[in-house]
């Protein structure tokens, strides 16, 4: 089923009629809005609001068994260059985009604000070892139980010890969120390499018409703070394979799709 959502947006009118015409607050009837979200890759994580791009053309098409996105009907909608990744360089600037994290991330630009801003908690840590943080566990449940590395690695192996809204390199250089690749490909250099080379992950897009193509970027499919999410799953909940798509009108069967188009 996919997830609609009522929202209720009543008029802007209406918060002005007071100022103009008395009469226009009865007037200003309630519209309603029916929001259809789908998911990209990690449900929770990478939601998009269905919405027309032009009279008939959807920016996604949802699955209304699984709630993911099938079809785009632009790919590149929301995206940014990718940034600097080593040995991506030959590709032309912009060319290579991905959909930044950052929008995602409701605690994430509050982090060096309100709270690990130097005065509160004093000071910053000297080390990464693990330590007890109830209020973080309360935000971020997955922290709880952090079963990256299988207890090998902690918070501070990821996020930058000072600068909280960014992920740290192996120089202790920091990493924006939206360039996961470079913090986990420092300990993944066999996975990062695949990505650069399309093998894992995912793009879409095609560089032939428009020149442009879109990475997913690690995280947009990985939860960092629960890769495995138990050992059977490791991360990933099989999905139920989907009908094959509705033949085009006119169309009776696909038995032509068996015949190899080249004689041999
Ligand atoms: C393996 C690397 C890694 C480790 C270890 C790690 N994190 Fe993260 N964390 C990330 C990444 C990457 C993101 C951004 C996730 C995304 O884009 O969805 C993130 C996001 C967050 C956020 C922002 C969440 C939001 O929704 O705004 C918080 C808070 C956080 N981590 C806290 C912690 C704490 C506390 C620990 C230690 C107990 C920890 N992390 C350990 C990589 C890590
Ligand atoms: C500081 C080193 C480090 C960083 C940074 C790091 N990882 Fe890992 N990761 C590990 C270790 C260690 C393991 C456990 C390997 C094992 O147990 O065999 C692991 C395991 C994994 C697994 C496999 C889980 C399983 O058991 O099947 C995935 C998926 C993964 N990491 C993804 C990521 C992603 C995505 C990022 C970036 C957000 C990242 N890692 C960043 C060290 C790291
Ligand atoms: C489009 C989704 C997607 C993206 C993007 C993606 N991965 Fe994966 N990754 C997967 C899937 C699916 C698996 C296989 C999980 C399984 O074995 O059940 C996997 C497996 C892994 C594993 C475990 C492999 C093993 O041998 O057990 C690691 C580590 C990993 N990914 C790291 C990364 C890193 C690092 C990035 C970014 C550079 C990345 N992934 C980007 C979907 C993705």
């Amino acid at each position: 089923m996919a997830m609609n959502r009522i929202v209720r947006h009543a008029l802007i009118l209406a918060a002005c009629a007071g100022f103009s015409a008395p009469g226009l607050a009865q007037d200003a009837e309630k519209k309603e809005v029916k929001e259809t979200i789908c998911f990209e890759s990690r449900k929770g994580a990478s939601e998009v609001t269905k919405r027309e791009i032009r009279p008939g053309l959807p920016n996604v098409k949802c699955s209304p068994t699984t709630d993911a996105v099938l079809w785009y009907g632009d790919p590149y909608e929301d995206t940014v260059p990718m940034g600097k990744v080593p040995l991506l360089d030959k590709i032309p600037e912009g060319h290579a985009v991905v959909k930044p994290r950052t929008e995602k991330l409701s605690l994430a630009s509050t982090c060096t604000l309100a709270c690990h801003n130097g005065v509160t908690p004093p000071g910053f840590p000297k080390h990464k070892k693990p330590i007890p943080i109830p209020t973080m566990e309360a935000m971020v449940p997955d922290v709880k139980d952090l079963q990256h590395g299988r207890g090998r690695i902690w918070c501070l192996d990821c996020h930058h010890p000072t600068r909280r809204d960014k992920l740290v390199d192996n120089f202790g250089d920091p990493v924006s969120l939206d360039q996961p690749q470079l913090l986990c490909g420092k300990c993944h250099g066999d996975k990062l390499r695949d990505w650069r080379d399309g093998i894992h992950g995912k793009r879409i897009g095609e560089f032939a018409s428009t020149g442009k193509k879109r990475w997913f970027v690690c995280t947009e499919c990985h939860n960092p703070h629960d890769v495995q999410n138990g050992a059977h799953q490791r991360g990933f909940t099989q999905l139920k394979p989907e009908p094959p798509p509705q033949l085009p009108a006119g169309m009776k069967d696909a038995r032509h799709e068996k015949v190899h188009p080249i004689a041999h």
